[in-house]
């Protein structure tokens, strides 16, 4: 099972997502079952490492991110991932528009998928230091509840 979290710089929501969920992959059974990967559906930031402030979020809760670099999403990861999953409406419709006809890699809403309080994890970039924490928080959410359904699927 390959799993792609989408964002749209993938440098910070994205990223955390992918970071979390290692995390939580790492503790559990299916360590060697899943693999993850993270992209943006714009090129912006290509090649660089998550924003400063998304990787100081994440360390403050153990989640490493500095070995990470940005990318932008393909029409390959359709045929590459199972489950592509982003972190908001407009993510989902850029990707919907690069999904080749031939795909059968699921494409879905993060947070909707599990009937969260919010359907998208909000964009941090331009705001405060508190939207970093509520990506995180949203996203450990998220986390669990994917765990939980790769659980009764792999
Ligand atoms: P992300 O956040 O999509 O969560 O990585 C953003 C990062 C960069 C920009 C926008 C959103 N930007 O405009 O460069």
């Amino acid at each position: 099972m390959k799993v792609l979290f989408v964002c749209l710089g993938n440098i910070c929501r994205s990223p955390t997502a992918e970071g979390v969920f290692r995390k939580y992959l790492a503790e559990s059974a299916l360590a060697d079952k899943v693999t993850v990967d993270s992209a943006g559906t714009a090129d912006w930031h290509t090649g660089k490492g998550p924003d400063p402030r998304t990787c100081e979020a994440a360390l403050k809760r153990g989640y490493d991110l500095s070995k990470l670099q940005a990318r932008q999403a393909t029409a390959e990861d359709f045929h590459n991932f199972d489950l592509i999953l982003a972190m908001d409406k407009s993510n989902l419709a850029n990707l919907e528009a690069l999904r080749p006809a031939d795909s059968r890699a699921e494409l879905d809403l993060l947070l909707q998928r599990y009937d969260l309080p919010r359907s998208e994890v909000p964009d941090p970039y331009y705001g405060g230091e508190q939207g970093f924490e509520d990506v995180l928080d949203l996203l450990e959410n998220a986390s669990q509840a994917l765990l939980a359904e790769l659980q009764e699927r792999v």
